[in-house]
């Protein structure tokens, strides 16, 4: 039944165009490359040794397509499709190379291996390569001198695609890099090295791609490349490692025999687009009229928890809040995993947590980073879930030296929120609490999946929660069904604002609010971009918004 409903949706997948062309940033139309001058000495079959792509003829009778897109990795054109054969469970995720013929291909293999023999790629590390941008000058030399022996009459665009074919094939992750490069995949396992890699694709769910490792000691030697690059070592006695890319990315790796079948590995991306107020307004999550209320609590700095079950939106939620911060102040985020991203251009210092390695040495935990935050003299202080007494202590702590703070914790309303910070195992006095101001509940409705903001509230001086937004669950809308007794005070007491002025203030966020999904300014750069107008510039922001321009027009 399950497998079933499974294939339905691939089919119905199949029908509708699969995928956004908008989705598909950075996507670069390949026209094909000019053909290829080769020697003819050079064309010898040669065997293939290292990772396989696979490619099935897609004419074939049984084979469903159901999307295909390009986009560039490393200055390589790649095309991917992906279709459903007859009789198999799970679509495949096919790529390849859309501009090197089987001939170049072959000679490529050829180059690669006389590459290999001229200098040791061991030594080249293709993570640090990427970061800085600068590969060994031995290295390019080698490749430089291989390329013009084998294409001499290549141009220059040709001759740069080739060195990268060469460069991705011969160092760091092979074909893996490639995986890394699709926006559309958010996990990539590889389970052993008789099946091929499996792909998670945001729309499709899990996939088989068409590249297979070589061996057990090629998925080894992997896990073992990206162990030195953050440290850690991946041994018989060590068969587990759990580590962080620099960007983001999330590494596990396990070895046989622990892992059964073979070595594994397990890379989950970072996310590519974070969540926008933007994304939120546009999909109902939130109403603007909530939206500009925790909008006008942020920028004039009061302190605020999201709360929420497990995988509600809370993370996504924090992030959507911290776009509303003004440019000129300095954030301090701490997190486990790396989640929250912010607009480039912000004052902004993210931070992780670290596990000690196996001889217990090494960690930094979330209360050591807390501490150490309050010396780096930061404004607002981003922490990433509240789970410890001690932790509290310090985030509250941190709020009354007058640093505004925002944390997620898991509660499912505002009242269970109070409960688990004043009971163990956070267990903070009662007395502390009235230091938060705000109270948002994300909520997921269990039976459709769909994911809202279900509650904002304040806290009251005797530390009970106010709700004053509720979500009608039944009509699925946000309503007011309180008057607040702390936050606006608060803000009136921080501002020195009025009601009716305070009240212009948020007509007038939720005009901005309104221009940013109308226009569909949604990503944290561009919103980031609209709020620090909005802080320096307001006038000019608002001569926009009522004319329904964007900013620059
Ligand atoms: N408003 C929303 N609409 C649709 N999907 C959402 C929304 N908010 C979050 N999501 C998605 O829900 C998933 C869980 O989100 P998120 O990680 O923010 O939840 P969480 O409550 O922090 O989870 P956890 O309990 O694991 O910390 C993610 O895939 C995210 O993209
Ligand atoms: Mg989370």
């Amino acid at each position: 039944m399950l497998k079933r409903f499974s294939l339905k949706k691939h089919e119905e997948k199949a029908h509708n165009p699969p995928l956004k062309k908008e989705e598909l940033k950075g996507e670069v139309k390949v026209t094909g490359l000019p053909p290829i001058a080769i020697k003819e000495s050079a064309v010898k079959e040669s065997k293939k040794k290292d990772e396989k792509i696979e490619l099935a003829p897609l004419k074939k009778e049984g084979i469903r397509l159901l999307g295909t897109y390009d986009f560039i990795s490393d200055n390589i054109p790649i095309t991917i499709k992906i279709y459903k054969k007859k009789g198999e469970f799970v679509p495949v995720y096919e790529v390849s190379i859309s501009s090197i013929s089987k001939h170049t291909e072959i000679i490529l293999e050829k180059v690669r291996e006389e590459l290999t023999a001229q200098v040791s790629l061991g030594m080249v590390d293709i993570l640090t390569t990427k970061d800085t941008g600068v590969i060994e000058q031995r290295f390019m030399d080698a490749i430089t001198t291989l390329v013009n022996k084998y294409f001499p009459d290549a141009d220059e665009t040709t001759a740069n695609f080739l060195k990268s074919y060469l460069i991705q094939k011969s160092l760091g992750l092979g074909s893996i890099e490639i995986l890394m490069d699709d926006i559309n995949l958010e996990e990539i396992a590889i389970n052993d090295a008789e099946e091929p890699v499996w792909v998670y694709h945001v729309k499709l769910g899990w996939l088989k791609s068409n590249i297979m490792l070589a061996s057990e000691d090629q998925i080894r030697h992997y896990a073992a490349m990206i162990g030195r690059r953050v440290g850690r070592q991946l041994t018989i006695l060590e068969p587990l490692m759990d580590a962080h890319l620099r960007g983001g990315d999330r590494v596990n790796a396990t070895l046989e025999p622990i892992s059964v079948h073979g070595n594994t590995i397990t890379l989950r991306k970072f996310a590519a687009k974070p969540w926008t107020i933007t994304d939120f307004i546009k999909d109902n999550t939130i109403s603007t009229e909530a939206a500009a209320l925790i909008w006008l609590a942020v920028q004039y700095e009061l302190s605020t928890l999201i709360s929420g079950g497990t995988a509600t939106g809370k993370t996504s939620m924090l992030n959507v809040v911290a776009n509303f911060f003004p440019p000129n102040q300095r954030i301090i985020s701490i997190e486990d995993t790396r989640e929250i991203q912010l607009p480039k251009f912000l004052h902004w210092v993210p931070m992780v947590t670290r596990l000690p390695n196996p001889e217990g040495k090494g960690e930094v935990s979330m209360l050591d980073l807390l501490v150490n935050s309050l010396r780096m003299r930061p404004d607002r202080i981003i922490v990433g879930e509240i789970r410890r007494k001690r932790e509290a202590e310090v985030l509250f702590e941190a709020i009354h030296t007058g640093h505004s703070v925002y944390a997620t914790v898991h509660a499912n309303d505002a009242h269970e929120t109070i409960t688990r910070l004043t009971n163990p195992p956070i267990d903070i006095p009662k007395s502390l609490l009235p230091a938060i101001s705000m109270i948002v509940v994300q909520y997921r409705n269990r039976r459709t999946g769909v994911r809202k903001t279900f509650q904002i509230a304040e806290v009251l001086p005797d530390a009970e929660p106010n709700v004053l937004i509720q979500l009608d669950i039944r009509k699925s809308v946000l309503k007011k069904i309180a008057n607040s007794k702390a936050l606006v005070n608060t803000i009136e007491l921080f501002t020195g604002f009025t009601r009716s002025e305070l009240n212009r203030s948020l007509s007038e966020k939720e005009a901005i609010l309104r221009w940013l999904a109308k226009n569909n300014i949604n990503t944290v750069d561009t919103v980031g971009r609209v709020m620090a107008e909005y802080y320096t510039n307001k006038d000019n922001l608002m001569a926009y918004v009522r004319k329904n321009k964007l900013l620059g027009d």
